[in-house]
């Protein structure tokens, strides 16, 4: 079993039915789908890359070196500590994050200028993505958009993680980033060509998330899920870290405003009480996003489930 990969361009053609269909599989049951023919050139994202690996030479390996992960998993090899089993507080991961007021990485050059060039392409793919899901959830257009940025204005937060995962000498022993669900919207992920180690949680099963070179990796966040009244779930994944290859990736994250108040669309939730079998665990709470957040940041290695109940009750 592969991740489904898309033709996004087939949507302008004879195809586009089909092609909605796709989408929507993707979107229910999967979590994760790869977009191929998406709109963002080839020619950018090739630049994306040389910017964000020069960066990674020029910037972070030499700090990788010294950071908390290597120096505990060091002490741990060291004094041979550890009962088995992969450790729970660590990731193998060097991130920074690109916002819109942020600061940003001077080295090198071009970065600045190409990040956020390529960060104003996915975020207007990313918007296309969600008119396509109020499509298939049979939703208002724009009704998506408009609950992640709290209505008329542009006020979503846009996130980008520029993310390597260096060849690590106890892949054993530690993940590059431990399993979990993403808190927000829609994320859209630049991977690595080659380095692979990206996995999804599809029916109890660990699937890799296959590199397709200069292929978008969309997966949907917990606030979808909540919009969607649960049609489209937020899926669990984690990345592996292997002794070769450092692995780049980029993650974008179209996220609600913070002040943005987040419950199901009211026609998916009046076609669910319409359903005889209704489960009370199934029902998704109205919270503000900030307060989501909050809870996220404490509880985000663990099942999803209880945050949903820990907002109402930090509410
Ligand atoms: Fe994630």
């Amino acid at each position: 079993m592969a991740v489904p990969v898309i033709d996004f361009s087939k949507l302008n053609g004879e195809e586009r039915a089909k092609t909605m269909a796709q989408i929507a599989n993707g979107c229910e049951e999967w979590g994760f789908f790869q977009l191929i023919n998406h709109g963002i050139s080839e020619e950018l994202l090739e630049r994306v890359k040389k910017v964000c690996s020069e960066f990674y030479k020029l910037e972070r390996e030499e700090s990788f070196k010294n950071s908390t992960s290597v120096k505990i998993m060091n002490e741990i090899s060291e004094n041979k500590s550890n009962n088995g089993g992969k450790l729970e507080h660590v990731d193998w991961e060097d991130v920074i994050t690109l916002l819109d007021d942020n600061e940003w990485p001077q080295n090198p050059q071009e970065f600045r200028e190409t990040m956020a060039e390529y960060r104003s392409e996915l975020k207007k793919l990313a918007e296309k993505l969600m008119e396509v899901m109020d499509e298939n959830l049979g939703l208002a257009k724009g009704f998506i958009k408009k609950a992640l940025n709290d209505g008329e204005g542009d006020n979503a937060f846009f996130g980008t993680k520029v993310s390597h995962y260096p060849p690590c000498p106890y892949p054993e022993l530690v993940n590059g980033l431990r399993a979990h669900t993403d808190a927000g919207g829609v994320i859209l992920l630049f991977q690595d060509d080659k380095v692979g180690g990206l996995q999804m949680l599809k029916d109890g099963e660990w699937l890799d998330v296959q590199p397709v070179p200069n292929a978008i990796v969309i997966n949907t966040g917990d606030q979808i899920e909540v919009l969607s009244n649960g049609r489209y779930k937020s899926c669990w994944h984690r990345v592996l870290v292997s002794s070769e290859g450092n692995r780049r990736s980029i993650a974008s994250f179209y996220n609600p405003s913070l002040k943005a108040t987040i419950c199901p669309a009211p026609e998916l939730l009046a076609q669910k009480e319409n359903q005889k079998e209704v489960d009370e665990t199934t029902y998704y709470p109205k919270f503000v996003f900030g307060d989501y957040m909050d809870v996220y940041a404490k509880l985000k290695f663990q099942p999803k489930e209880p945050r949903f109940q820990a907002v109402v009750k930090a509410t």
